[in-house]
């Protein structure tokens, strides 16, 4: 028997690469939703679940990472890396600053941007609505009218026409059901409402949105035996049991799945081509005491390796989540898997055992085709502005200084080499 470690080699033509989003990164999105938002909070305490941010100023994005004009140095950072693949996302509100007026400017500089990545070989993601709305749609309800997909529709048309020969994948919308919950249910971010009528209306606002999207970028695209590769991501979550011998809350688990995991795939069924999966942590339902209510297990730091974000570190749980979707008999893209954490050594760690898993999960069968780190910069991480840091490359957010982090190294040696060892 060898004690010398093997190597876990991925499949040829397996997608590497890092995530943003473009309100995270680019700096100055003033029509957007959030930067009106960001401007009434701004000074203002966070106003968040997460311990760590609790008592923290909020500031507004601003400048940000300014990748808006740096982005040649950051695609020369993810070339660095070994990346074949990157996952961006495009502005809506940069694109249609007013509704039916389309910014010719700004369609040229996101033509530079993708035309920039294709040089360098680098396949391309892009997800046409990550979280951030134009200023005129949310003016106008935002998901929450049922007009909503038609104005999605045209702006996706629009984008589709003009930018779609750059595009290898597509993703229509970015996590549907936390937007729903974070905006609409939990009220931590733009339009703070708790109002599970007004939730519903925006979440099936978004199943009709993503349908029609899917349809029309077909309809653009496709030709003879070219077609488009079109989905979303969606966040999942490992949910587990408090106590597996309760039946109820391994009840409550079958229902988190299914409401939470799989619901937003099965209301627009035939409309992927892929599927998109944003992994993060594991989540332990419990019944509540004197009431049939499930809750969340509170874990303290302590007890159990956290994020700085409160999240519980599972690698385990992307295998899990991974043959779950196996199911579905779709490629599957991680489309984002991160970590906040000052702490960098934690970083290389939590990357290498979701891989492994990732890799676990390759062999026993799930058509995995390629993995975005999230994220390849320190950004602005939403109502908790810049507290989070999930990057691997640091970011002065004074001097715009790019440093890459130890993290970084290890990533470029697992892209440059296809595995892990
Ligand atoms: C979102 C990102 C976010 C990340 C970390 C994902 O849910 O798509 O925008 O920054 O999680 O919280």
């Amino acid at each position: 028997m060898t004690t010398e470690k093997k190597k876990l080699k991925f499949p040829s033509g397996f997608l590497w690469g890092t995530a943003t989003s473009a309100h995270q990164v680019e700096g100055n999105n003033t029509n957007s939703d959030w930067w009106f938002w960001e401007q009434k909070n701004k000074g203002k305490i966070l106003n968040v679940a997460e311990e760590k941010f609790k008592n923290k100023k909020f500031e507004p994005s601003g400048k940000c990472c300014d990748h808006y004009n740096l982005y040649k140095k950051d695609f020369d950072l993810i070339e660095k890396m070994h990346n074949n693949a990157h996952r961006l996302s495009i502005e809506w509100a940069r694109i249609e600053p007013k509704k039916g007026e389309w910014d010719l400017d700004e369609l040229q500089h996101y033509k530079n941007v993708l035309q920039d990545l294709k040089k360098r070989n680098i396949k391309v993601m892009l997800t046409l609505q990550h979280f951030s709305l134009p200023n005129w749609f949310a003016n106008l309800g935002g998901w929450t009218n049922f007009k909503s997909p038609k104005y999605f529709k045209k702006y996706v048309e629009f984008v589709v026409k003009n930018l779609g020969e750059l595009v290898d994948f597509w993703i229509t919308i970015n996590e549907p059901e936390i937007y729903v919950s974070m905006s609409y249910l939990q009220s931590y971010w733009s339009p703070q409402e708790k109002n599970i009528k007004k939730a519903g209306k925006v979440y099936f606002n978004m199943v009709r949105a993503h349908r029609k999207a899917y349809k029309i970028i077909h309809k653009i695209l496709d030709k003879g035996n070219k077609k488009a590769k079109v989905g979303i991501s969606a966040n999942v979550m490992s949910f587990a049991a408090y106590k597996k011998h309760r039946l109820i809350e391994l009840l409550f688990v079958y229902l988190a799945d299914k409401l939470i995991n799989h619901s937003f795939f099965d209301f627009t069924k035939k409309h992927h081509d892929f599927l998109g999966v944003n992994y993060y942590f594991r989540v332990r339902l419990k019944k509540e005491k004197g009431t049939l209510k499930p809750v969340v297990e509170e874990i303290k730091e302590n007890e159990r390796e956290l994020s700085d974000m409160g999240w519980m570190i599972y690698p385990h749980g992307i295998f899990d989540v991974l043959m779950d979707f196996k199911d579905f008999n779709l490629p599957i893209y991680i489309t984002e898997n991160g970590i906040a954490t000052t702490d960098d050594t934690k970083r290389c760690k939590f990357l290498i055992d979701h891989l492994t898993e990732i890799h676990h999960a390759i062999q026993t069968g799930v058509d995995v085709r390629g993995y975005f780190h999230w994220s390849l910069l320190d950004n602005f991480e939403w109502d908790k502005s810049f507290g989070p840091k999930f990057g691997l490359v640091d970011v002065n957010f004074k001097t715009l200084e790019r440093k890459p982090k130890p993290s970084f190294e290890v990533y470029k040696n697992i892209c440059s080499s296809n595995g892990l060892s």
